[in-house]
C-alpha cells in the first residue's frame, strides 16, 4: 500500500484551481486537497468561493482563494501573485478549469459572446499558464492540467465559440507540452464528456431532443458526475503520471468511442 500511496500522494503540493468553487473545478479541486495538496480556488464569485473553501477546509489544510474575472487578461498576472501568496510563491499544480458558454445559432451568434468565450476558454488559459509556467520551469517540476471537451474533438452545433475554444485547449496543451516538458513541467488536459453542472444543467429542459440522444450514446448509460474526475486530476496531478505529456484524457463513459 506504501507504493500505491507515495504514487499517488499531493502532501507537501500546491495548487491553483481556476473556477473551483462550482461544478467540475469544486470536484477536482476536493480531490487534490484530499490527496493531500495545498488549495487556492479562484472564481468570481466572492460568496461561492468562501463557502466552498470553507467546506474543503473543514477536513485537512486551509483553503485559500482569491477573486477575479480571468476574461480580464490584463488581471491575470495580479490575480496569479494574489493566488501565488498563500502558496508560499511555490506551485506545483495548475488546473485551468474555468468557462463558460453560450447557445446560439451560429448566423446569429453575437461577436461579444464570441469573444468573451474565446477570451474565458482559451487565452485565459494561456495567459495563465504561461504565468504558471515562469513559476514552475524555475522550479524545474510542475503540472498544468487544462480542460478541454468533447467539441475538442468534433464541432457539436449551436455552440461554434465553445467548440471553437476548447479546440484550441486541446492544440495549446500539445504546444505548451512540447517546450515545457523538458523543463520537468507537465502539460495535459482533461475532456470531460457530458457531465451534470450548472453549465448543462438546463440542457434536458431546453433542448430535449439532444439530450436524449446524447444519452442514448454513452455507453456508460448516465451522464458525468462532478466526482467521476477526481481519479483523473489527482493521477495528473501526481508521480503516476511523471511520463505523460501532451496527452488530452477523455473522461465519457465512453462516448467517444462510439
Ligand atoms: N459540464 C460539462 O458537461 C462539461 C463538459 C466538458 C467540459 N466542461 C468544462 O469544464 C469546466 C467547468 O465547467 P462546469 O460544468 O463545472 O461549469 P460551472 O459553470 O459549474 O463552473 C464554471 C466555473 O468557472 C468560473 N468562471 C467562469 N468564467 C470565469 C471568469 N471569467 N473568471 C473567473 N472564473 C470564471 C465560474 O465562476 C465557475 O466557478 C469548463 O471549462 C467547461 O467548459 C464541462
Amino acid at each position: 500500500m506504501d507504493w500505491v500511496h507515495n504514487m499517488f500522494d499531493l502532501t507537501g503540493k500546491t495548487a491553483i484551481v481556476t473556477g473551483g468553487a462550482t461544478g467540475l473545478g469544486r470536484a477536482m479541486a476536493e480531490g487534490l486537497h484530499k490527496a493531500g495538496a495545498q488549495l487556492v480556488l479562484i472564481a468570481r464569485n466572492e460568496q461561492r468561493l468562501e463557502q466552498a473553501a470553507k467546506e474543503m477546509g473543514r477536513e485537512g489544510a486551509p483553503v485559500s482563494w482569491v477573486s477575479g474575472d480571468l476574461s480580464r487578461l490584463e488581471n491575470i498576472p495580479d490575480i496569479y501573485q494574489k493566488a501565488l501568496d498563500p502558496l508560499g510563491g511555490r506551485l506545483d499544480i495548475l488546473v485551468n478549469n474555468a468557462g463558460i458558454q453560450h447557445r446560439c445559432k451560429a448566423v446569429d451568434f453575437p461577436l461579444e459572446k464570441w469573444n468573451a468565450i474565446v477570451d474565458t476558454n482559451l487565452s485565459a488559459v494561456f495567459a495563465l499558464a504561461q504565468q504558471a509556467g515562469r513559476t514552475m520551469l524555475a522550479q524545474g517540476h510542475g503540472r498544468i492540467i487544462n480542460i478541454a471537451s468533447m467539441t475538442s474533438y468534433f464541432g457539436s452545433e449551436l455552440i461554434p465559440a465553445y467548440a471553437a475554444s476548447k479546440g484550441g485547449v486541446m492544440q495549446l496543451t500539445k504546444a505548451l507540452a512540447n517546450e515545457w516538458t523538458q523543463g520537468g513541467v507537465n502539460v495535459n488536459a482533461i475532456a470531460p464528456g457530458y457531465m451534470v453542472t450548472e453549465l448543462t444543467g438546463d440542457m434536458e429542459q431546453k433542448n430535449p431532443a439532444q439530450y436524449q440522444e446524447v444519452t442514448r450514446r454513452i455507453p456508460a448509460r448516465r451522464w458525468g458526475r462532478p466526482e467521476d474526475l477526481q481519479g483523473v486530476v489527482v493521477f495528473l496531478a501526481s508521480e503516476a503520471s511523471a511520463y505523460l505529456s501532451g496527452t488530452i484524457i477523455p473522461v465519457d463513459g465512453g462516448y467517444l468511442g462510439k
